[in-house]
């Protein structure tokens, strides 16, 4: 849940960490911090944003350093338990990101042994320990270090015993060098620093490396020699900037037309449907996922049963884990995920492997840790900056109607008419979504009238329960106003009694075989006072009657109205929030990806 970076090179480093971590901020933003080697170790720290960290930091020389940006879990946010964390001398600095789960056993002993602690955290324990077994090799001593350690870790160490030198080594926390022109730099993943190159190696698990003037050397933590590829990222550095927007969340929904296109883009032919991977023939299929993810995956679970008639299960990750799930070989998992290093996630994908399911991933960040774990298909949206999930979410839902459309045909459960349909709609998707931004203008007037709601109500059915559901997360993570997405069949079994006199409630109603029934529900919530937003096709002209205010989609197959729906959900989303003046990209208390439990 925390950023790491490092840059070792010719130029001043303070100034190249600095945009590396406001680069990574999302992943992290308590507290930050950089320590640089000039002779001795050099660090400057800060509670809060990067920019606080910048405008506190003097100026400090170095062509070495590492710098971090960290969501607290151990210990408050405050400089103290910012990093980098330093051993007793002060010639050992470390950044860290994961957790370690023996830290307290670990620091007992340090302490025994006379190792003066300054922070509240697990993580000062690594430059102690390396400080502990230090044999004048950096390398060996952080190898011996780790083989001490419970936990997860992405880390990266300086020692004023050797300069030009940094030390990496990752478990089960994202870790990215990149190569640059002579220069080498270091972060937690690719986004951070695509504008300075496009050549990167991934870590992997239980890798060590080292980085100095000669390039770089990756063994294991064992000491055996690992091969490294090096990868060229094809994304335009351009995706990882906001452009001209205020704020990356906006610019992210903007950029959905295009975002889909990709998405779709040479998986459509009168051949069928091409995907990065096989789609295993199964007896039953489970979703994996958290957050936007997990919604994604509700609506998966529709289409995978309505086209390809495979049953499928969708269980929260976290929850799927400590389950004793029951799965076998004639299951397959799907995990999806956005960054692909939510750790329940990959935990989840994990238990269900060792109990001989097949595995997919739907992924979107390149080189990320399920890539490593089993076959992915790509959503290709790009690098997705915002902590609240937009273009993610939209292009996983595209990637599930191809996964269903795929199955379906290969087990002769789809019509070719049906096939036909779909593949049509999926042409006409990206323009019918910017039809819908185009039209921002009305959503944003509809958003300020309801800036200073205290609580919201999402209703839909069908496909559109999981949108409701999504809308009703994208309001609350943003804005901070609670409010409650539920499938409008279950009104009466409960939701009706939080209705009240002007509680507005978002009601998805684009035509479908359930648009009747869902018009039976907005009567049931008009009737006890609520006032109705609802989200209804261009050409539905009864709508009107039944609602207070009308946010129009495109008509489109009911099974591709949820993706267009989506969009004015998260315009809606940014716009009360944007009129609450809430800080949109970050989101009090979250992070972007949640690699730790
Ligand atoms: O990277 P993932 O898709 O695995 O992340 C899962 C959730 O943490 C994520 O979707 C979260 O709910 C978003 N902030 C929602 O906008």
């Amino acid at each position: 849940m925390c950023g790491i970076v490092g840059y070792l090179g010719k130029s001043e480093a303070v100034p190249v960490l600095f945009d590396l971590l406001r680069r990574l901020e999302y992943r992290g933003y308590d507290s930050a911090g950089i320590a640089i080697l000039n002779g001795s170790i050099q660090t400057s720290k800060a509670k809060g944003r990067v920019d606080n960290l910048i405008s506190i930091t003097p100026e400090i020389m170095g062509c070495t350093g590492i710098g971090h940006t960290r969501w607290a879990t151990h210990g408050e946010p405050s400089s103290e338990n910012a990093h980098p964390h330093c051993n007793c001398e002060g010639s050992i600095a470390v950044v860290h990101n994961g957790i370690i789960e023996n830290y307290i056993e670990l620091k007992d002993k340090l302490i025994a042994s006379g190792h003066k602690f300054r922070s509240e955290t697990d993580s000062e324990v690594l430059p102690h320990l390396i400080e502990e077994y230090y044999d004048g090799d950096l390398e060996s001593s952080v190898r011996n270090a780790l083989s001490h350690v419970r936990g997860s870790y992405a880390i990266a160490v300086v020692s004023t015993d050797e300069p030009d030198q940094i030390v990496i080594a990752r478990k089960d926390s994202p870790l990215v060098i990149g190569l640059g022109n002579n220069e080498h730099f270091v972060a937690s993943d690719v986004a951070a620093i695509l504008k300075h190159t496009k050549d990167v190696i991934f870590m992997g698990d239980g890798e060590i490396g080292v980085i100095n003037g000669g390039g770089v050397k990756v063994t294991t933590l064992g000491g055996g020699s690992v091969e490294k590829n090096i990868e060229t990222i094809d994304w335009d550095p351009e995706s990882a900037e906001k452009s001209g927007y205020e704020h990356f969340m906006l610019k992210e929904i903007f950029e959905q037309p295009a975002v889909i296109r990709e998405t779709l883009s040479g998986r459509i032919s009168s051949d069928g449907i091409d995907l990065d991977a096989a789609l295993p023939n199964v007896r039953r299929i489970v979703i994996l996922a958290c957050g936007t993810s997990y919604h994604a995956g509700l609506f998966g679970r529709y289409v995978i049963e309505r086209f390809a008639r495979i049953p499928v299960d969708v269980e929260i990750a976290s929850e799927f884990r400590y389950i004793d799930p029951i799965i076998d070989c004639g299951d397959l998992v799907i995990a999806i995920t956005q960054s692909g290093e939510t750790a329940d996630t990959l935990a989840a994908i994990r238990e269900a492997g060792s109990r001989g399911s097949q595995k997919l991933g739907v992924v979107n960040m390149l080189g990320s840790s399920i890539t490593r774990e089993c076959p992915c298909i790509q959503t290709r949206a790009g690098p997705e900056i915002g902590v609240a999930a937009t273009k993610s979410f939209t292009s996983q839902l595209a990637v599930l109607l191809l996964i269903a459309i795929r199955l379906g045909s290969e087990r002769r459960m789809i019509t070719t008419a049906e096939m036909n349909d779909l593949a049509a709609g999926l042409r006409q998707i990206s323009g019918n979504i910017q039809r819908v931004l185009n039209d921002a203008a009305r959503t944003r007037e509809c958003a300020k009238l309801f800036a200073g709601a205290n609580q919201f109500m999402f209703m839909g059915r069908g496909a559109n329960y999981p949108c409701a559901l999504e809308g009703a997360l994208k309001l609350k993570e943003i804005s901070y106003i609670p409010a409650e997405g539920f499938a409008a069949g279950e009104l009466k079994h409960g939701p009706l009694a939080l209705i009240y006199e002007g509680i507005p409630v978002v009601a998805i109603a684009t035509k479908d075989a359930v648009y009747e029934k869902m018009l039976g529900n907005i009567k049931e919530v008009k009737a006890r006072g609520a006032t109705v937003i609802g989200i209804a096709n261009e050409s539905d002209t009864e709508i009107e009657r039944y609602v207070d205010h009308v946010l129009r989609v495109p008509d489109a197959d009911p099974w591709i109205a949820p993706i267009l729906s989506s969009v004015v959900l998260q315009l809606f989303a940014y716009y009360v929030a944007y009129y609450r003046d809430c800080e949109i990209d970050k989101p009090r208390n979250l992070a972007k990806s949640v690699t730790v439990e």
